[in-house]
């Protein structure tokens, strides 16, 4: 490997030892490092970064705890060579036919290294974490505990934890305009665990499912990864194209959309839209799972009422998520599920889900029924109106000839559109380089769409730092 092309940043809140880390596993992750290609040595790379050579050990020492890089008898290091059959190796360029190439791509390949890390900044789909009432949430989760008798500690209710499904029952009903019964509302872990929940029960091989193209990856990869058949679906700025479904497939067993705001461009979808799409699905027998993980947080005018609240016929699973409006590690959402669908759902939970911790739900419980939920969102959509306005401002300052930036109603995301010279990942991989986690929006769609548009987080981006950020990531893509 070129030791001279692995930058660190010394202005990086991240430890050097880290950042040195991050480097060679990026570099393996993109293919630029193969199994079998010697490291250099410690000396010499410490010598060529100006770091202390146990700097550097220390992050070989992580590097080979974690199985990337393996001894070669007295001639050092190399990438390990056990590596060569995992799936995260980019694809050999020159063996990608042009066949292939014409494919619908997988959803984001190598996405998932999941570990934990600190956020970076402009990063996707964080809350601000900086100013979660965390000393409540302590409180609240040390009086739970105590609280803990015998009979919470056996198994319990798979469907989850009676006052929370009622406390999200009331919750619905005045904030998004749903009516349903506690008994309706599955608890899940997170979206995931309600669409996982939600695809084993409903769809059966071979049946078509719209996604939103582009879209969220994961609910891309869920169908991708089953006995189910993706079929993307544009996008406008009505949301959905639902007639574009209706002419590619009619008869599509499930649609999965974001109405309230569309991940990840944060357009709404038009009530003619919505109404089109549950008539599609009432007229054919088909289900429709809302996505609702943002709906909180809109800025201009009124909120919008959930899709589940138009649904006469219940044809919609409505899934929500506390990884928006608390933080993502709790891993609790949940589903609310049309009676026609909810004894086979309630059946699945049995084989197929693990339920969620009690601890964790009756936290998220108290919190709710003491009202701080209801003030905790009303408080970030206040603070995220601002951050996005400032954030906006600073990028086309920052960025005046470069991004072209356009604000929805809401949503936690900015999108920059880019002139035709510049390329969204060109750029993001550049970003990705000082770990600064910003995303393409070609790279959010099955199919190419022509899409080429930065999209970044503002949601925990302090105001304070905007401009600083902005500036810092102008030399980092020069
Ligand atoms: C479109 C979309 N839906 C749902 C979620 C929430 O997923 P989960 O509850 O599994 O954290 C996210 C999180 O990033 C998202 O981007």
């Amino acid at each position: 490997m070129d030791a001279s092309a692995l930058t660190i940043d010394r202005q990086d809140a991240a430890p050097l030892y880290w950042q040195i880390y991050e480097r060679f596993r990026d570099a393996f992750r993109s293919g630029s490092l193969r199994p079998g290609d010697h490291v250099p040595s410690s000396r010499s790379l410490a010598s060529e970064l100006g770091v202390a050579r146990g700097t550097v050990e220390e992050a070989y020492a992580l590097l080979s705890a974690e199985g990337y890089l393996m001894r070669d008898g007295r001639r050092g290091s190399i990438i390990s060579t056990q590596l060569s059959n995992l799936p995260i190796l980019a694809p050999d360029k020159d063996k990608v036919t042009d066949e292939a190439k014409k494919e619908t791509r997988t959803a984001r390949p190598g996405r998932w290294d999941n570990r934990p890390r600190k956020p970076s900044p402009f990063q996707l789909g964080l809350p601000a974490l900086d100013v979660f009432p965390r000393k409540l949430w302590s409180r609240l989760t040390a009086r739970q505990a105590r609280m803990v008798g015998e009979s919470d500690m056996t198994y319990p209710d798979m469907c989850g934890y009676w006052p929370l499904r009622d406390a999200i029952a009331q919750y619905l009903a005045l904030s998004r305009g749903i009516h349903c019964a506690p008994d309706n509302i599955i608890i899940t872990g997170g979206y995931q665990g309600a669409l996982d929940l939600a695809i084993h029960t409903i769809l059966n091989p071979g049946d078509k499912v719209w996604l939103e193209d582009p879209g969220y990856f994961r609910a891309q990869l869920a169908i991708q990864n089953s006995t189910a058949q993706a079929v993307p679906i544009g996008v406008d700025t009505d949301g959905l194209r639902v007639q574009d479904g209706v002419d590619l497939a009619p008869d599509a067993r499930l649609a999965i959309v974001t109405p309230s705001h569309h991940s990840p461009t944060c357009v709404a979808m038009s009530l003619p839209r919505r109404m089109a799409l549950l008539s599609w699905a009432s007229e054919n027998d088909s289900w429709i799972i809302e996505d609702d993980y943002d709906g909180e947080f809109h800025y201009s005018g009124k909120k919008l009422p959930a899709l589940k609240s138009l649904d006469a016929q219940g044809r919609v699973l409505y899934a929500g998520s506390f990884s928006k409006t608390l933080y993502p590690s709790l891993r609790l959402g949940y589903l609310v599920a049309p009676d026609e669908v909810l004894d086979r759902l309630e059946q699945a939970v049995q084989f197929h889900a693990a339920g969620v911790a009690t601890l964790q739900q009756a936290v998220t419980a108290q919190f709710m029924i003491e009202g701080h939920f209801t003030r905790h969102l009303k408080r970030m959509r206040t603070l995220y109106a601002r951050r996005r306005t400032v954030l906006a401002a600073a990028l086309s300052k920052t960025f005046p000839d470069m991004l072209d930036i356009h604000l929805e109603g809401g949503g936690m995301n900015i999108i920059a559109g880019l002139p035709g010279h510049l390329s969204d990942v060109e750029l993001v991989a550049r970003a990705a380089k000082h770990g600064v986690a910003i995303q393409a929006l070609s790279e959010n769609a099955l199919v190419d769409r022509g899409h080429n548009a930065l999209v970044f987080g503002f949601t925990n981006t302090p105001e304070e730092d905007a401009e600083a950020l902005c500036l810092k990531l102008k030399k980092q893509l020069a």
